[in-house]
């Protein structure tokens, strides 16, 4: 048992190291921005082998989305409340990232990987009951990167009112915030919220609409909103989603 606790926990201070190696070591095969802003379909870009790296969140499909989204995936950031459980999306080339928001999220994935029983007290969500990644593809993201996305980026306040929940970052910013640190160039596809018409679809995949982030309690959409035009317009970031 402590063996493991150890092995995490040392995972997850070298992962933004190990991270880092990879992809600078890798990033000279980025094309110009230049080129990726002419091209005229989100397509285009993602199925093209010189995006180094391609981050997914959540249990956001490739399965049977392919055409929009591209096929690869190389590191996918979950919770487990939100993690794929059906091992038809099973895939060998992907790095599965943990955000741990809570000492839960820890215990949970522990006991998957021990083989122990799940505890599912504690968990917004009934979290995933079984892993369709090996350990091996298993990583834990440093925290540092969620304190970074909340506090420095969003300037959520440390402290709520009680009445209030405490807000969290999205899984959208914090696969920013972690792209930031390990990518020369970040583009985005498919961040996309609009109020204006709460039945939207939230996402591209499920029956998800956008009137259940109006109601999130756990997030601040309006500071991400603000924060994502921001970094849009001092050109941080490309934008690549087109209406
Ligand atoms: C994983 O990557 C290898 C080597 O690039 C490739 O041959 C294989 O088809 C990939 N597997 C999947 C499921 O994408
Ligand atoms: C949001 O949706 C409304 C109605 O569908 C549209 O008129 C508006 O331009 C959209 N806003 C953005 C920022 O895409
Ligand atoms: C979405 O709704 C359709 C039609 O109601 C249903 O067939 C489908 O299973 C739903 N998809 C999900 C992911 O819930
Ligand atoms: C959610 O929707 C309601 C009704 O449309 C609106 O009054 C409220 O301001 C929205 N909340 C957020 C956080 O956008
Ligand atoms: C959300 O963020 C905006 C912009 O930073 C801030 O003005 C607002 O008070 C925040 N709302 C909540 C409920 O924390
Ligand atoms: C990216 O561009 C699309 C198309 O113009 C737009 O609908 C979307 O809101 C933009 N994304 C953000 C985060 O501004």
């Amino acid at each position: 048992m402590k063996g493991y606790l150890v092995a995490i926990f040392l995972s997850a201070v070298f992962l933004y190291y190990v991270l880092h190696c990879i992809l600078w070591g890798t990033n000279v095969y980025w094309v110009p921005p230049l080129e990726m802003q002419q091209r005229n379909k989100i397509q285009s870009c993602l199925s093209k082998p010189a995006f180094a790296s391609l981050l997914r969140m959540n249990n956001g499909p490739v399965l049977g989305h392919e055409e929009e989204v591209g096929r690869r995936t190389t590191f996918r950031l979950f919770y487990p409340e939100s993690v794929f459980s059906d091992p038809s999306h099973t895939d060998p080339n992907t790095t599965a990232v943990l955000i741990a928001f809570k000492p839960h999220d820890l215990r949970w994935l522990l006991e998957l990987l021990t083989g122990g029983k799940i505890n599912t007290n504690g968990f917004w969500k009934k979290p995933a009951l079984n892993l369709i990644y090996k350990p091996y593809q298993i990583r834990i993201l440093d925290p540092f990167i969620i304190r970074m996305a909340a506090y420095e980026l969003l300037h959520f306040p440390k402290t709520f009112p009680k009445n209030q929940k405490p807000k969290h970052p999205t899984t959208g910013i914090i696969a920013i915030t972690l792209a930031f640190h390990i990518c020369h160039e970040v583009h985005l596809a498919g961040f996309k919220y609009n109020f204006s018409d709460l039945k939207s679809p939230l996402h591209y995949y499920g029956n998800a609409t956008m009137s259940l982030m109006n109601e999130s309690a756990y997030h601040n959409v309006s500071a991400e909103q603000l924060f994502l035009k921001d970094i849009m317009e001092k050109n941080f970031v490309v934008n690549l989603t087109e209406d």
